[in-house]
């Protein structure tokens, strides 16, 4: 995928080089919410998530000898302070290792809401890893991508594959931690488990607080955090299982539980971190409502007030009624699995 072109080329011949990648955004169902070691970008959990068929993130990658500092463009948007040094950092992890100097440029495009709780950084990353990996002459398998994405945000790690996706935390007594913690796909039968996602946006604006700090407060103030990854390690076996059997019933509940626990988890964080909003109940209302009506349709929320149900494929068109009807306004948006991230052929 990435390892076309010989990494020697890039090295001896800094010549302009430029990369295009796209990646999707994932959703979790068993979380990943707290670092055991924030420069690695080590989680204490393993989590597991499904990549979306929707919201691409498209990403170029261009070096510029004659440049100083890297540029880097959001949706035709120069970008600067926090959200540019993401990039810049991670671009100087890519030169360090390519034992090259040269600046880029970076164009980069989300067809989603972005620092919504929409998983914008998943992708985000995946595509930025990708692009520049190619463009700096990086030899990556998808594992190593995997590695490199993890470095800009941790569920990146997840979106360079497609469908169901394991994200192994990785032991901390490993003498490479790095090394243990990759993302890897999940052998699912989509023909009997037919999963679909359905978005409800009820609020595209960017949170309050970054998901980065309120896990950190989370971990180091809620008194529910580390029964929660006890939790989660049942949850992932129990998610596992069925997955196997493709039990969407039981896949759903599993989620659901997971995503409350990891909300819980902040509420009880010392100041509480609240993403939830009054129209998010409004919509876990609606859901409760579907199950009462015999539709098998489970909820998940992120760094953000935004609810994903899962459900079946045939019953998605329902679901997406019942919360357009709960919440006037909402937008809703219907996905299916996706892709793992890739180079495109040409730039766009
Ligand atoms: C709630 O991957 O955005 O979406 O590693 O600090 O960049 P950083 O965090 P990020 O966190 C995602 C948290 C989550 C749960 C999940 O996707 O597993």
């Amino acid at each position: 995928m990435t390892g076309e072109r010989p990494a020697t080329t890039a090295r001896t011949r800094p010549a302009p080089a430029d990369a295009t990648a796209v990646a999707h955004p994932n959703i979790a169902l068993i979380k990943y919410w707290g670092k055991r070691d924030k420069q690695l970008v080590l989680p204490w959990t393993d989590s597991l998530s499904m990549t979306l068929d929707i919201f691409p993130t498209t990403t170029r990658v261009r070096l510029e000898p004659g440049i100083r500092h890297d540029t880097v463009v959001h949706d035709g948007i120069p970008l600067d302070g926090l959200p540019r040094h993401r990039v810049t950092a991670f671009l100087d992890l890519v030169r360090q290792r390519a034992e090259l100097t040269t600046r880029a440029v970076v164009e980069t495009r989300n067809t989603g809401p972005t620092g919504a709780g929409l998983a914008s950084s998943a992708s985000g990353f995946a595509a930025l890893a990708t692009a520049a990996g190619a463009a700096y002459g990086l030899t990556l398998d998808p594992t190593a991508l995997s590695r490199l994405a993890r470095r800009g945000s941790g569920s990146a790690a997840r979106s360079v594959f497609g469908g169901f996706v394991l994200w192994h935390a990785g032991h901390p007594d490993h003498d490479d931690p790095d090394l243990g913690s990759y993302a890897e796909p999940v052998p699912v039968r989509l023909d009997d488990l037919e999963p679909a996602l359905v978005v409800a946006v009820v609020d595209a604006g960017p949170k309050a607080l970054p998901s980065r700090d309120a896990m950190r407060r989370t971990v180091d103030t809620s008194p529910l955090y580390r029964p929660w990854t006890v939790s989660c390690r049942a949850d992932l076996r129990g998610m596992q299982e069925a997955l196997h059997r493709a039990d969407l019933d039981a896949v759903g509940e599993i989620a659901e539980r997971n995503a409350l626990g990891m909300h819980a988890t902040m509420l009880t964080a010392r100041p509480a971190v609240r993403y939830l909003s009054p129209a998010t109940l409004t919509v876990l209302d609606a859901v409760l409502e579907l199950r009462r009506a015999g539709v098998s349709a489970w909820a998940t929320m992120d760094a953000g007030p935004n609810i994903k149900v899962l459900c079946r494929r045939a019953d998605a068109g329902r679901v997406a009624e019942a919360l357009r009807a709960a919440v006037p306004g909402v937008a809703v948006h219907v996905a299916g699995p996706g892709p793992g991230a890739r180079l495109l052929e040409t730039a766009v």
